[in-house]
């Protein structure tokens, strides 16, 4: 399967099949300089695999996990570009989750204002959202992607064969996205989750949920408006993040952070969803220490707050709600 992704100038396509990974080579231009970043996580075989098949290969792999999305870690890939004497016309290679991504691709947005990227994705998170958009960035001084840019990459392949490797956990927490771009975006796919079928048919949902989001980026790629529904889930779920100490995944944060934002006839269905996929559904830890660091969100000014509801599947609306009233559902939907 191939999915455009139509932004003029800067569009390109995302290329959805199995094995896809070891015809990186006739899919990419890696007749070049190229760059292959990976993390220490990722198993080495699928950076090697991509590195293969360049004609000049550089391979840096950081050490795994949110902790190393850090300045530091982008220039030390700076410092490899510079050592190997990158050209405007040579490119980087993200082989990894969402972390690398984003590292990689802010890497080759910043190197002489911006070389070639190509996304590699290998987490079901990168493969549903990450991998496309062009966001890109690190985290700084605790507040998580403080500084990126917006860089396109130049072509996404995803393989879902690579999956195969990723622990079953980070896969539901990876669904857990699919599921919010389907509650508000395609009824259909969140009818494929309903029916139990649609971890089977995972390049489907791929495909559905990209196409989702390829949409909504091309009508605002820089986020001035109706990007921000990408964030539905997000204002909650970011909370418990922080507050949990990211002890949970992004996606079981975010499939937390949904339930409070639907129609009680949506949250239903979403909550049968979210138990078939083994997704958190309740939130033991401290209620009011969410609330807290809610209070501290750009969204939320003069006692109200600003976000994206599911009123029926496959829609939303943007809210300005007080935020008293969000603190009582929120009490009551996640004990
Ligand atoms: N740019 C965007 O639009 C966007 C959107 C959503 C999330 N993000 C970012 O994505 C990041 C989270 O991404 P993630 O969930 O992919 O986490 P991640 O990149 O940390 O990957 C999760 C873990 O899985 C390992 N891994 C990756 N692929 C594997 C495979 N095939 N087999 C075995 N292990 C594998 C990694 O080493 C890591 O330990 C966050 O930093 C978040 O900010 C970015």
């Amino acid at each position: 399967m191939i999915l455009s992704v139509d932004l003029g100038a800067r569009s390109y396509d995302v290329v959805i099949q199995r094995g896809c990974l070891s015809r990186a080579g006739e899919l990419l231009n890696l007749n070049r300089k190229v760059l292959v970043v990976t993390d220490s996580g990722v198993p080495a075989q699928y950076a090697k695999t991509v590195a293969a098949q360049a004609k000049e290969a550089y391979t840096v792999t950081f050490p795994q996990g949110e902790a190393g999305k850090t300045v530091d870690t982008w220039m030390s890939l700076l410092d490899a570009l510079v050592e190997h004497n990158f050209t405007r016309s040579d490119c980087v290679v993200a082989v990894g989750g969402g972390v690398v991504g984003d590292m990689s691709g802010f890497a080759a947005a910043a190197y002489l204002r911006g070389i070639d990227f190509y996304n590699i994705p290998t987490t079901l998170l990168s493969q549903i959202d990450s991998s496309v958009g062009g966001k890109v960035g690190v985290d700084y001084k605790g507040y998580k992607n403080l500084v990126g840019a917006f860089h396109q990459p130049k072509k996404v392949l995803v393989d879902p064969d690579v999956l195969h490797t990723l622990d079953l956990r980070q896969v539901r927490s990876g669904a857990a996205e699919a599921v919010k771009v389907a509650l508000t975006g395609d009824k259909e796919l969140f009818e494929l989750f309903e029916s139990g079928k649609a971890m089977a048919q995972i390049e489907t949902v791929i495909y559905r949920a990209l196409a989702v989001k390829a949409e909504v980026v091309r009508q605002d790629e820089t986020e001035g408006g109706l990007r921000r529904v990408l964030n539905f889930g997000h204002t909650v779920g970011h909370a418990i993040e922080t507050v949990s100490n990211f002890s949970l995944l992004h996606g079981e944060c975010v499939a937390l952070g949904m339930l409070p934002m639907v129609s009680d006839e949506v949250r239903v269905r979403l909550l049968s969803v979210l138990r078939a996929l083994e997704l958190p559904t309740q939130y033991k830890g401290d209620t009011e220490a969410i609330l807290e660091a809610m209070s501290h969100d750009k969204k939320c000014a003069g006692g109200e707050i600003t976000v994206v509801t599911c009123p029926q599947v496959g829609s939303f609306e943007f809210r300005k709600i007080p935020f008293q009233q969000l603190a009582n559902e929120l009490r009551e939907v996640l004990k």
